[in-house]
């Protein structure tokens, strides 16, 4: 068995059956006194936790997967889905149609598109360390599924590469995966202590440190505000400025404490550092310029009658998302020829057809089960 796989199997046992292995511990914590069959529950998790951890231990290099190739332990095993349902019904295409999801994470909204219905799916994800679940999506649908590893911005010459000129759905569903957020090693997120790296892709060069020690005052100050909405950005732009002259900002711990000094002390209804770390993320991995390459290039690949659907997790990406909706549907009365307008000045044919008009949003039943889905806002348009 490949590695990758192996170490998918193994991983998916061992949360199995650590899972197991706490529910029996706590049966039988509770329960030994009265009901002997949890004793049995308990012991047999126990043994086969025990002998997955020494396999994994057994297997040397891959198993868990705290290398740096595949960032996936704990928590970190998967991330819930969003909108899926609202996705699925976006989806309402001929059979066989072909769905390009562009941001694949761990295959949630692929996993159900495949599984629900007869459509192919090629999906792409710059972060290769999702292969593991790519693997397993392999495993289930063969050759209904493919995986490339990329960004947005190569997607027309990836579908080249596999012969493809045109698809009928294609999936946007932005930002970070719960993986990347809650890989300790990654430096993603505020709530542990780790070098600020950042990076979707591994392979890219340019790390959150970088970004932090490197940018002069007065960029720092625009990308706080102008990709997270920042109001303190120039104060944040200042105190970090006087700190790295000091000594470098290596830290997500020592980013967020600088960040947190600016907000005067009290409650705040999100960590003050939220902000900035998020715009720092978007710099990093140039998400904006990403997500401008992928709207000019749905242009072209999305078939007629082909359905666009994009999910957002903030205001700075849903605007552009909207704005875009907005202009090739003629929506605010602007010209935007369609490529193949036959030239009628009164025949004005545009791009795309806006299929809502209001962003679809989480339930409170979706954002009670997953809180992380609460600021998610899906749009939703059709080729003409
Ligand atoms: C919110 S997650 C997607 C989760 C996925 N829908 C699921 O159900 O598991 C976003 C994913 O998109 C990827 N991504 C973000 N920007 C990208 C880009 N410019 N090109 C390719 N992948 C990107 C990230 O690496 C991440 O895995």
């Amino acid at each position: 068995m490949p590695d990758s796989q192996f170490c998918f199997v193994v991983c998916q046992d061992y949360f199995v059956y650590k899972k197991l292995y706490d529910f029996g511990l706590l049966c039988f914590n509770l329960f030994r006194e009265f009901v002997s069959v949890d004793r049995g529950l308990f012991c047999y998790c126990n043994l086969v936790y025990n002998f997955i951890c020494m396999t994994i231990k057994n297997h040397g290099k891959s198993a868990i997967v705290s290398s740096s190739s595949n960032n996936i332990n704990g928590s970190e095993m998967s991330h819930v889905p969003v909108l899926l349902e609202e996705i699925l019904q976006s989806f309402d295409l001929p059979d066989k149609s072909l769905i390009l999801d562009c941001t694949f994470g761990s295959g949630g909204h692929s996993r159900a598109i495949l599984g629900r219905t007869n459509f192919n799916v090629v999906a792409i994800d710059r972060d290769s360390s999702v292969n593991v679940f790519a693997n397993a999506l392999f495993n289930d649908f063969g050759n209904r599924f493919k995986f490339m590893h990329g960004n947005f911005s190569q997607l027309v010459g990836i579908l080249r590469s596999l012969n493809i000129n045109n698809v009928n759905g294609i999936l946007l569903d932005l930002g970070i995966s719960s993986m990347q957020l809650d890989s300790s090693n990654r430096g993603f997120s505020f709530l542990s202590d780790a070098p600020l790296d950042m990076r979707m892709n591994v392979d890219d060069t340019i790390t959150a440190y970088d970004i932090v020690n490197a940018t002069s005052e007065t960029d720092l100050a625009n990308l706080l505000y102008s990709y997270s909405d920042e109001y303190r950005s120039k104060a944040i732009a200042k105190r970090i400025v006087e700190e790295r002259n000091v000594s470098p900002i290596k830290t997500t711990g020592h980013l967020a404490r600088i960040v947190r000094k600016i907000y005067p002390s009290g409650k705040h209804s999100i960590d003050p550092a939220t902000k900035t770390f998020m715009a720092i993320r978007m710099a990093v991995n140039r998400e904006l310029d990403e997500l401008y390459s992928a709207l000019d290039s749905c242009l072209d690949i999305l078939c007629v009658g082909g359905v666009l659907s994009i999910i957002s997790f903030h205001s700075t990406e849903d605007r552009i998302v909207k704005r875009f909706m907005r202009e090739h549907s003629g929506y605010n009365n602007r010209v935007k020829k369609n490529k193949y307008d036959n030239g009628d000045k009164n025949q004005i044919t545009y791009d795309l057809s806006i299929a809502i008009n209001k962003p679809l949003v989480p339930s409170s039943a979706e954002i009670a089960r997953n809180p992380r889905a609460r600021s998610a806002k899906l749009r939703i348009a059709t080729r003409n």
